[in-house]
């Protein structure tokens, strides 16, 4: 694992993560080393509606969803041990067995209604949707390329341009709506061109010596953001993976000026590539150690991948909000990543968690949603948040998994003025104690085996 994350830090250009950050299953990157403020206030203006949110949703699905294996990795060519391909076949039939998958991805019960009433009942706000992954077979209706989901075996669906469904089902959910798209295209003839092998993720010619090939690319990429930003009704987030492609290589200037003026202060992600175009960091699969006052969020799998896997390990509930808890006490959200199946379902067993998250957000979303940070965040389980006009703020236990409720909770600072803390999940209020800067709360009897949270008035 310690050679990947060099690898990857290496062949993706960015830091590694963190030694000490936590690491949630394998590392992969973290956050960017800089941050550049936005200067266009309507971007600043819809980071600071996305920072109220904290909670979001990214959907892996394509062609990677119908065997049930990681997302587009396998076709490319690296010896790693996070890609795991079919031994009985040679590297080329491989790709042309996978490529083949486009003739049986065909799923007929796909529900985005049902997708966006799941997620809203989780307590998730915003969505990220896979419209074109590595592997560059789009879940939408391209006018670029034939090979996308509107094209093969769901073709006569009637749904067949599947992300305007999914955003529009989103949309009316109140969800802010948010576009993956991978920059790196590895069906694309002018990024993995024919006439040479596929060694690696990067282009597999010399662009100096085919300066064409690369300018048919960037057009291609061009038009496809530019059609996505066009024809899919309004957009909050452009998330851009792949950042051993940078937004630069591809013009993504100019392609914001347009979609800006149709999306005003739409929010780009340019993952992994500090700069302008970088609006908030996207640590993943891991959480910074220390609480950031720029925008970022981090990016985790629910089950160990990004797609629908067979038995998927997923995470408990405890684990999905106690992630959510040290993600918002350290300024950032979290965007969870769920995996539909072919069929175009979400797995019941993956839902059933998802309800007990959201049954823990309706009675404690007041220290999550619209939070800042507050100054003294972190004790032990402890985790603090505070309101925007920082007089209220939150102490969060986050109980660790297989552990039970003391019968009294302590922490040090972010004293309660008037001698009491209101217990969230209950709304009654308990005594609270304080000694040499220590507060202190006796546990009424019964109380939930769960995170809980104690509102705290400053004044
Ligand atoms: C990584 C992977 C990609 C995945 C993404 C999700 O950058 O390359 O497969 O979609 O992370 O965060």
């Amino acid at each position: 694992m310690k050679h990947l994350k060099l690898f990857l830090a290496a062949a993706l250009g960015v830091a590694a993560l963190p030694a000490a950050a936590q690491e949630v299953d394998s590392e992969v990157h973290g956050r960017s080393a800089t941050y550049v403020d936005p200067t266009d206030p309507q971007v600043l203006q819809k980071l600071d509606e996305w920072r109220d949110l904290k909670f979001g949703v990214i959907f892996h699905w394509g062609l990677y969803s119908v065997p049930g294996i990681v997302e587009s990795w396998s076709i490319c060519s690296e010896d790693v041990d996070w890609i795991n391909r079919r031994w009985d076949l040679s590297y080329d039939e491989y790709k042309k067995w996978y490529w083949g998958l486009c003739n049986e991805l065909n799923p007929t019960k796909f529900d985005p209604e049902r997708w966006a009433a799941d997620m809203k009942d989780a307590g998730m706000k915003y969505m990220v949707f896979t419209t074109k992954h590595h592997d560059g077979f789009c879940m939408y209706d391209s006018k670029y390329t034939d090979f996308s989901i509107a094209n093969y075996a769901f073709k006569d669906n009637p749904k067949r341009d599947v992300a305007r469904y999914v955003f529009d089902a989103f949309r009316q959910q109140d969800f802010m709506i948010g576009c993956y798209f991978s920059k790196p295209d590895w069906h694309c003839e002018w990024f993995w061109n024919p006439h040479f092998a596929t060694a690696n993720r990067m282009p597999n010619y010399k662009i100096k010596e085919h300066e064409e090939w690369w300018q048919k690319y960037k057009d291609f990429t061009k038009n496809q953001l530019n059609e996505l930003t066009t024809n899919y009704g309004a957009l909050d987030i452009l998330w851009l993976d792949g950042g051993w492609v940078k937004g630069d290589d591809v013009d993504l200037d100019e392609v914001l000026v347009g979609a800006r003026q149709r999306h005003p202060g739409l929010i780009c992600v340019d993952r992994a590539i500090p700069g302008k175009n970088e609006n908030y960091q996207t640590p993943e699969r891991g959480i910074p150690n220390e609480q950031l006052s720029n925008p970022w969020e981090s990016c985790i799998t629910l089950s160990n991948d990004w797609g629908w896997v067979p038995n998927a390990p997923y995470k408990s509930p405890q684990k999905v909000i106690n992630l959510l808890i040290e993600t918002t006490a350290k300024g950032g959200s979290l965007l969870l990543g769920v995996g539909p199946s072919a069929d175009g379902t979400i797995e019941e067993g993956l839902t059933s968690r998802l309800r007990v998250v959201g049954e823990w957000l309706r009675k404690n979303g007041a220290a999550i949603y619209g939070t800042r940070n507050a100054a003294h965040y972190h004790e032990g389980n402890f985790w603090f948040t505070a309101n925007k006009d920082g007089e209220t703020l939150y102490a969060i236990y986050a109980l660790p998994e297989g552990e039970t409720l003391p019968a009294e909770l302590s922490w040090t600072g972010n004293v309660p003025a008037k001698g009491k803390v209101r217990l969230l999940s209950t709304g009654k209020s308990l005594k609270a104690v304080t000694r040499d800067n220590v507060t202190t709360v006796k546990l009424p009897k019964g109380v939930a085996q769960e995170a809980l949270v104690f509102e705290i008035k400053t004044r």
